[in-house]
């Protein structure tokens, strides 16, 4: 039998806040519903943040409801920080709930103004609003897995150990060891994924989330592949880079994922052709940072 994985599309949320200009929301609605129609079942729609960390975020709840009416088997997935954003995800339609801290301290300070010893315990908060809420299910999002923009590479056996916590927590949860930065080094991602596998019963909960900033996304999308990992983040038109930190890009292009497992004869459920619908939105999108090979090829 042919061998396949899992798309989870994300410029939604991580390429989108990345820009500051607000984008429309009729125009968020237009690339999630090309994404659907292409094929991405699971799309991270946008965030329960704080509007003041994140204004581009503000329009989550007339995100939700745009894309209540896509296919039944449609996922729709909503990024929170904490126990408050959760709950108010629950006021609304979505299947899935992200929960992202960082194995760096000093980033998660940054990002989440927590220690991780905070974040762990929030978790526990987040399993259990979740638990409450019938049809809604749980996926945890390690940031900086292998390197931090503070201070630089990450112990594995660091994160590792917080992986462990976070298993033991949510026991049947996703979890997602993310590469930030995108300098994680392909060896480096292999060997991670391989004592990441090791402590899982299902590796199906295991994602990988990677960021292209030095060219080697899709080299540590074939490494974390061959560990054993069946589900990838990826980013449509490789959305994203950030502001304030010149260099650094967006997650993986989506038709760059696809091309590299349909070429290699591993199915992927999407529709390439269709891609390039939302492509083409993606790159009307003023101020959006696009990344990515295969798109510039079909000029
Ligand atoms: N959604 C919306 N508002 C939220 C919120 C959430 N999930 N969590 C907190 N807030 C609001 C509070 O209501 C409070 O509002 P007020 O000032 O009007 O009273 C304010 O934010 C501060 O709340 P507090 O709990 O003290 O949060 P904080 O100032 O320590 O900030 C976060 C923590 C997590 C809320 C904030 O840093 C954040 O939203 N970060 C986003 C991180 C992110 O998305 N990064 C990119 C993806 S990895
Ligand atoms: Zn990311």
């Amino acid at each position: 039998m042919q061998d396949k994985v899992t798309l989870i599309e994300v410029a939604p949320r991580d390429g989108f806040q990345s820009v500051i200009e607000p984008i429309a929301t009729t125009d968020k609605l237009a690339i999630i519903k090309a994404l659907a129609a292409a094929g991405l079942k699971h799309i991270e729609v946008g965030s329960f943040v704080s509007p003041k960390a994140i204004a581009q975020m503000a329009d989550i709840v007339p995100v939700l409801q745009g894309v209540e009416r896509l296919a039944d088997d449609f996922e729709s997935i909503v990024l929170v920080p904490n126990q408050q954003g959760a709950q108010m995800a629950t006021e609304h339609r979505c299947q899935r709930l992200n929960f992202v801290f960082s194995a760096s301290e000093t980033h998660n300070l940054n990002n989440v103004n927590k220690t991780l010893q905070q974040s762990l315990e929030e978790l526990k908060r987040v399993q259990q609003v979740v638990d409450k809420k019938e049809g809604l299910a749980l996926r945890v999002s390690l940031a900086t897995s292998f390197d931090c923009p503070f201070t630089g590479a990450v112990n594995p056996e660091h994160t590792l150990a917080l992986f462990q916590q976070i298993l033991n927590i949510c026991p049947s949860a996703q979890l997602a060891l993310c590469d930030t930065t995108g300098r994680a080094h392909p060896f480096a991602v292999r060997d991670l994924f391989t004592r990441a596998l090791a402590l899982m019963d299902e590796p199906e909960r295991l994602i990988f989330h990677c960021h292209d900033t030095y060219g080697l996304a899709i080299a540590n999308v074939a490494a974390a592949y061959q560990a054993g990992v069946r589900t990838f983040d990826t980013a449509v038109a490789g959305f994203g880079g950030c502001p304030f930190a010149p260099g650094a890009s967006g997650n993986v292009a989506t038709e760059d994922v696809v091309y590299f497992f349909e070429s290699g004869g591993i199915d992927t459920g999407i529709d390439s052709k269709k891609l390039k619908q939302a492509i083409a939105l993606a790159e009307q999108i003023e101020g959006a940072q696009l990344g990515g090979s295969i798109r510039l090829l079909n000029r």
